[in-house]
């Protein structure tokens, strides 16, 4: 049995039966409000760039697609879809290249401390692919379907793992994550991968992801949540009065190959890090 870093040997277990594994106060109160802080300066810089080219744009569909497409080497401000009674857009997350373009995100996301978690799941060689920051807003937070992550963030062998961490409370009534257990044995059901100018879905299975046996992962501030990369996973709509913010990172194998179709493209000048 190979020596662990980081996990005891049963919450190794726990993970590799149900693909999925809280850790309770892995972050302290402090780097989470740090990192909330950052991320509400972050949006401050980078809404300008949004509203110039997708909301004052006629075509907005088609830019709207673009910016999302060559997002996966920058930094940028998502919005929530549907905009609200008064018309205006509320920022729904950030993405996809913090953990390699921001300081503060940077040096959060390359501990020492992860590097140790996913040596314990099974990496050789992590490779920090992707980072988004979710804000969740109070009655705004809009819902994220079942899923499995590596339907977007696909390698052959399928490696990808997510780091999700709490920055502030995740519950039942703000939109906490909901986990399928032991669904990460079901097989991808999916890809999602460039085609043309645009996006598709390619069907790998025709049997849909289960839509019940779902459990509620509510978890505090500071809580880390690892998913494997084939867990189906959603969650709700956040309906309360508090928002739930979080902060995700997308670890894949270096040794693993990586589609030239795969939505995501980082620029030759920003190749894969390690932690
Ligand atoms: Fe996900």
């Amino acid at each position: 049995m190979k020596t662990l870093k980081y996990l005891t040997q049963q919450q190794l277990s726990f993970y590799q039966e149900n693909g999925y594994l809280v850790i309770p106060d892995l972050v302290e109160k402090t780097m989470c409000s740090k990192l909330m802080q950052r991320a509400d300066e972050l949006v401050e810089t980078l809404r300008p760039e949004w509203d110039r080219s997708i909301f004052t744009t006629r075509e907005q569909a088609r830019n709207s697609n673009e910016y999302f497409l060559s997002s996966g080497d920058q930094i940028r401000v998502f919005m929530e879809e549907e905009a609200d009674q008064l018309a205006t857009h509320r920022v729904n997350k950030l993405g996809h290249a913090m953990h390699d373009l921001d300081p503060v995100f940077r040096s959060f996301s390359h501990q020492a401390l992860l590097a140790d978690i996913a040596s314990d799941v099974g990496f050789q060689q992590p490779g920090l692919l992707q980072s988004m920051y979710i804000f969740k807003q109070a009655r705004i937070g809009g819902a994220v379907n079942i899923h499995q992550d590596a339907t977007f963030l696909y390698t052959d062998p399928i490696s990808v793992v997510g780091f999700w961490f709490a920055l502030q409370e995740a519950t039942l009534e703000n939109g906490c994550l909901w986990a399928l257990p032991g669904g990460h044995k079901l097989g991808l059901k999916s890809r999602f991968f460039r085609k043309g100018d645009g996006t598709a879905f390619e069907t790998l299975d025709k049997h849909p992801l289960p839509d019940k046996g779902y459990v509620p992962l509510e978890v505090l501030a500071g809580t880390l949540v690892l998913l494997h990369g084939l867990l189906p996973h959603y969650s709700g709509a956040n309906l309360s009065a508090k928002s739930r913010e979080a902060y995700a990172l997308h670890i894949i194998e270096q040794k693993a190959s990586y589609p030239h179709d795969n939505w995501l493209q980082r620029g030759a000048e920003m190749p894969l890090e390690s932690f």
